[in-house]
């Protein structure tokens, strides 16, 4: 097993879309494809399913030193209501293009931190959504929120909202792995939201946490994982540290890299965890989440509904999600598009009446199948060529790379199809880079992607 670590660790994106961001059209889209692939999707979707909302709120108090989220660093709650107002004319922008009224099924309001927001911008933020659109069917609304930044007002102005899921940062509970990443937060602040949405009646409630962080060690993550499983969260998402600090901004400089868990210490972090999950009760849920069997997750799970997008893994599929806020991305299904990274060209492009986008990705046919076989791996570990509409030129080329990972005992190949296997579970990453057709096509030069492992 030391060895597959070694020759499979190897840089790789983390499939949250295919193509991956940086394979996206060298051009970009233009507008006029982005709106009509947004207006196909919207069609196809509206009625029956509905459409998922994803809002980015930036902002937070303190900056954590591994963080690679788009953040801005702001003590200035001034900043709130601008941005709620960008964010509502960048909608009713949208709702003018769709002409009908959307039905919404999902929004998930990520960060930066969302709790940053005070209840009334909340309050107002929502309510500004739904002057011109309607709540679906069986509608699901969650939300991110730092344990050290959301109030017990916060949570029933959320919940009388309509948002029954949150997750919370918790990152490790340890106090020199908390100040190595700038990131101190106590064990009652955790217990104190986690207790507070239960008895609100927030029906999924997700921990998250890191393994790979600085001066983490077995001992360290085993009374981490001891305390989170005490509050009994319905998910938790047990993350590979990411280690990306030539992203600009990140702020990844409070600690060196000597002072991280190396490959196979990290991984033995993973298996550790992972034991202790399942110890709890829990179950293993695509990569890196763990679900107790009475979450959505799991249920969608079973049933093999997962779906896999930009913000992880998600008990529901629609085909369209309209990205909102700074630095977001849509998703039509056909396209993807991404709005300006920096909050002033945000705002400028906004204020000249143009919808905020700067680049994104036209998917060819050969893109909408490998993007499936990708979403079938990442989300059930396993994928089949047997229908024509799965069939690809480049099979034989995928083959060879499968044929490989298939004698190291990653998966097994059958006539039209391949199951991971459990034990090749922590390679599901590698596993989709033999469908990664772009990625054959032209290795990146310089470094884009975190390790697999
Ligand atoms: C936007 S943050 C969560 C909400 C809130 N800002 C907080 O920190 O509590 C989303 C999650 O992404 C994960 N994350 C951020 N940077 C990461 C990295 N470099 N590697 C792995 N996970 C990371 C963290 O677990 C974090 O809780
Ligand atoms: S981890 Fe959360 S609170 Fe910390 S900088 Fe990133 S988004 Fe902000």
């Amino acid at each position: 097993m030391h060895n597959l670590i070694q020759k499979y660790n190897i840089p790789g994106p983390r499939y949250t879309s295919y193509p991956t961001v940086p394979y996206w059209d060298q051009e970009g889209i233009t507008l006029e494809n982005w709106i009509a692939t947004l207006k196909k999707s919207f069609k196809e979707s509206n009625t029956s399913e509905g459409i998922s909302l994803y809002i980015h709120l930036p902002f937070c108090e303190s900056l954590c030193t591994f963080c690679a989220c788009n953040k801005r660093i702001t003590k200035q709650h001034s900043v709130e209501v601008p941005y709620i107002d960008m964010v509502l004319k960048e909608w009713s922008m949208y709702c003018e293009v769709l002409e009908d009224k959307p039905n919404i099924k999902e929004i998930h309001l990520g960060g930066g931190t969302p709790t940053f927001f005070s209840s009334e911008n909340l309050e107002k933020l929502i309510h500004g959504i739904f002057e011109i659109a309607n709540k679906a069917e069986n509608f699901e609304f969650s939300f991110e929120g730092h344990p050290n930044f959301t109030t017990t007002e916060q949570l029933q102005v959320l919940f009388d909202l309509g948002f029954t899921r949150n997750s919370f940062g918790i990152q490790d509970y340890d106090p020199k792995v908390q100040k190595a990443i700038h990131r101190v937060q106590s064990f009652e602040a955790v217990q104190q939201v986690t207790e507070d949405s239960r008895s609100i009646g927030y029906n999924s409630v997700s921990h998250d946490l890191i393994f790979g962080l600085p001066f983490q060690t077995e001992e360290s993550i085993r009374e981490t994982i001891k305390k989170t499983v005490e509050l009994k969260p319905d998910r938790i998402a047990y993350y590979s540290y990411a280690h990306v600090p030539w992203i600009k901004g990140n702020g990844q400089r409070g600690f060196k890299d000597t002072d991280l868990p190396q490959d196979h210490e990290k991984r033995a972090l993973y298996e550790l965890g992972k034991q202790l999950f399942f110890d709890a009760g829990y179950v293993e849920i695509g990569m890196d989440h763990f679900a107790l069997p009475t979450d959505s997750m799991y249920t969608a799970m079973e049933s093999k509904t997962l779906h896999r997008n930009f913000m992880g893994y998600t008990s529901g599929k629609t085909k369209l999600m309209i990205g909102l806020g700074v630095s977001s991305i849509s998703d039509s299904w056909y396209s993807f598009a991404q709005n300006e990274k920096n909050i002033d060209d945000y705002y400028a492009r906004l204020r000249a009446g143009e919808l905020p986008i700067f680049k994104g990705h036209l998917l060819s046919n050969e893109d909408l199948v490998v993007r499936q076989h990708i979403l079938n791996i990442m989300c059930n570990l396993e994928t089949s060529w047997k229908t024509p509409d799965m069939q690809l030129e480049a099979l034989p080329e995928i083959l060879s790379h499968l044929k490989e990972m298939e004698a190291d005992g990653i998966l097994n190949i059958f006539e039209d199809r391949l199951v991971v296997k459990e034990e090749g579970r922590m390679f599901i990453r590698n596993v989709c880079m033999a469908f990664d057709l772009k990625l054959h096509e032209s290795k990146p030069e310089t470094k884009l992607f975190s390790m697999t492992i």
